[in-house]
């Protein structure tokens, strides 16, 4: 995809700019975790570049290959994730990774890596950063907009399962999209995770955190349910379809990994974050049983090209398995913000 010729000197007095705060192709910023925590941006701009991130993917408006993987032990895998906006002027790519065991074997959380971000006229590099931050925060800001338009607004009961980076991040400001909820159910196979998120987030949330006792209690008790554990290999799923009901809206970090799989095949409307990625997983081996028809995009969705949900009867599943473009939409947000606020270590190249 080509920067469109009307966009030319825009992105050369965008580029004009940054020049002036980092002298591009000498030196580029480098942002760790903490730097990147440190910029100041809200959760409200958060979900609008997410968002929009969704609507130019599924408008094609961007430059986003399949992410490339690779699995070195079992239940674990490398992506690289390269994404161009030409719209933004952002270019990059996040080398990320997920190993389940992390916590267990090292202390550390399962994902991990780094960002490169380009400057896509001149393809110098002008930041490396840390992703673990970018990463919770988009992940959960696609959920965020994916309960926007498929969950009913009105809905009282929201589950979070798995509690730990995504699972906390998720519950923290749900309230934005679902401001009607009066209990979110949380579980996680690691009870310390729930009470950590519940020690974490209760005081500032109008909902009440109830700790559920199994998977069961959560598919039953909650309108809308998201979850964020371990995208696994093979099938062990651990919520029965017959616990699920219509009505409910469900909302996918991991793929297919704790649902029975007729959960999916009975679902009114199938959505995913991308129709290319979800072909390519299927070849990687994570839709054993396949995928059900995929009713729209996210984006195609947010962007009112596909309806959402029209009735308070449908099940709606959200299978959103994450997308360079939001990393990228998000990265334009904060360099920029970075250099403003002069934000992070400038490294010679
Ligand atoms: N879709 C995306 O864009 C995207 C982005 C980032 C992470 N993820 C996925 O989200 C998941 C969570 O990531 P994270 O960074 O929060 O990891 P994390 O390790 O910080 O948290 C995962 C939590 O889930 C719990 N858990 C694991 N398996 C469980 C199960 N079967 N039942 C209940 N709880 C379980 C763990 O105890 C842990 O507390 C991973 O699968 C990751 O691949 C998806």
């Amino acid at each position: 995809m080509k920067l469109p010729e009307e966009l030319t000197a825009a992105a050369e007095a965008y580029r004009g700019e940054v020049q002036k705060k980092l002298d591009i192709g000498r030196e580029m910023l480098y942002l760790s975790q903490e730097d990147v925590k440190r910029v100041p941006v809200t959760p409200g701009e958060i979900l609008d570049r997410t968002e929009k991130a969704l609507i130019a993917y599924s408008a094609k408006k961007v430059d986003m290959p399949s992410k490339i993987a690779l699995h070195p032990i079992t239940d674990t895998f490398f992506h690289a994730m390269p994404a161009y906006v030409p719209e933004e002027f952002a270019a990059g790519v996040k080398w990320g990774s997920c190993y389940p065991s992390n916590r267990e074997r090292y202390g550390v959380p399962q994902a991990q890596g780094l960002i490169i971000y380009s400057d896509h006229l001149s393809g110098l590099p002008l930041a490396v950063l840390d992703c673990k931050y970018v990463t919770e925060i988009r992940t959960a800001a696609v959920t965020y907009t994916a309960a926007k338009y498929l969950a009913p607004r009105e809905a009282e009961t929201f589950g979070m399962i798995g509690c730990g980076v995504e699972g906390k991040q998720h519950v923290k400001n749900i309230e934005r999209v679902l401001p009607r909820l009066k209990r979110i159910y949380l579980y996680d196979r690691y009870e310390k995770a729930v009470d950590e998120l519940i020690g974490a987030y209760q005081t500032s949330l109008t909902a009440r955190l109830v700790k559920a006792a199994s998977y069961e209690e959560v598919a039953k008790s909650c309108a809308v349910i998201a979850s964020a554990t371990v995208a696994s290999e093979g099938y062990h799923p651990v919520i029965k379809d017959q616990w699920i009901s219509r009505g409910q809206t469900i909302l996918l970090c991991e793929g297919h990994t704790l649902y029975e799989d007729a959960v999916f095949k009975r679902a009114d409307k199938y959505i995913v974050d991308s129709r290319d990625q979800v072909e390519q997983f299927s070849r990687y081996g994570y839709y054993p049983f396949g995928t059900p028809p995929i009713h729209a995009e996210t984006g195609e969705v947010a962007a009112g090209r596909a309806p959402g949900r029209e009735r308070g009867d449908e099940l709606i599943v959200g299978n959103n398995f994450g997308m360079a473009v939001e990393d990228m939409f998000v990265v334009r947000l904060l360099f920029d913000r970075a250099l403003e606020h002069n934000i992070g270590v400038r490294l010679p190249l």
